[in-house]
């Protein structure tokens, strides 16, 4: 086929509230290049703010999610222009990834298939991952002499045990889903065919939450790893201070739900957002 326009590497649809953002590079196994990565900036700033988007859901077209950093495009013509232009690459897709870490909507990655090297950024940047059993995650790059760079290898020490993590990035084998879910790459890996279903039912459950609660808890989350035990009871203070004053009718109206209408049990589910004013979907 012809070269495809940079606008095409990223597809993207918003449905009952979900973003469905998808690596659009199938004809090169979604290989991440320069062009799509500025493209998937562009589309993550589109979304983030939208008043119908209140998930984020990652994916690939066709038989890759993405197959990690494009070799010839990333690695080869990048460094045909000197460091100016390695280092204009690598911020380019550093930028994407970590504005995707501290989204403003919870973030899913569903991993359809090939999951590589350059992969990991932003599977660890998606706050929650779902893989098809027949998906195959890898560390290649040991594989054609580099190390995992990019984060990759910061995402599996803080997602997998010191020994399962030192063993996937020196041998560069692949992880099927079910072995990806055993190792804490993802959350749960299901038969290809179920996957699309699951997010959904995920999705259905992140929008009944609280959205200003919901980002300040996948913010926490994060934040916390890297805390003592005292820094972290402070900083959580400050957060649900911080979100208060985003939402001040939200905790009121969850306990008035629970407490005085016993319309619902928080042990059960989530309160009903929809009776709560103003409505505020941050
Ligand atoms: N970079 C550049 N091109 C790629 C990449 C990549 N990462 N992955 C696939 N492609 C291209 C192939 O070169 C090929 O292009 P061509 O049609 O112009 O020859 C096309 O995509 C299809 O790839 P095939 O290898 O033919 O597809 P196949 O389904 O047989 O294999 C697989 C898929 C296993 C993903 C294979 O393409 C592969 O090993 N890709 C590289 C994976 C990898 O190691 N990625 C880098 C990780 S390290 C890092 O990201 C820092």
């Amino acid at each position: 086929m012809s070269e495809r326009k940079a606008k095409d590497t990223v597809d993207f649809s918003v449905e009952g509230g979900v973003a469905w953002v998808k690596f659009n590079r199938p004809e090169k196994r979604n290989a991440q290049s320069p062009s799509l990565n500025r493209r998937m900036l562009e589309v993550l700033d589109e979304l983030e703010f939208r008043d119908d988007v209140g998930v984020l859901v990652l994916s690939g077209e066709g038989a890759a999610w993405t197959a990690g950093m494009d070799l010839k495009e990333y690695f080869r013509e990048s460094a045909a222009n000197g460091l100016a232009g390695v280092r204009k690459s690598q911020r380019e897709a550093y930028t994407w990834w970590r504005r995707l870490r501290w989204y403003q909507k919870p973030t899913i990655a569903m991993v359809n298939g090939w999951c590589f090297g350059g992969a990991y950024g932003p599977l660890f940047a998606c706050d929650l991952a779902f893989c098809a059993d027949d998906a195959q995650f890898g560390l290649s790059e040991i594989n054609w002499g580099i190390l995992p760079g990019g984060g990759a290898t910061k995402v599996v020490t803080s997602l997998m045990g010191f020994r399962d993590a030192m063993y996937h990035a020196m041998l560069g084998e692949n992880l099927s889903g079910p072995q990806a879910a055993a190792a804490g790459l993802v959350n749960e890996s299901v038969p290809a065919a179920s996957l699309k279903k699951r997010v959904d039912e995920v999705c259905e459950r992140l929008l009944k939450k609280n959205p200003v609660a919901l980002k300040a808890t996948k913010d926490s989350v994060r934040r916390v790893v890297e805390m003592t035990y005292e820094n972290a009871e402070d900083y959580l203070i400050r957060a649900q201070e911080a979100a208060d004053s985003f939402d001040p009718e939200g905790r009121t109206e969850g306990m008035k739900q629970f407490l005085d209408d016993k319309s619902y049990k928080p042990g059960l589910g989530a309160y009903d957002l929809s009776k709560q004013k103003p409505k505020k979907r941050a």
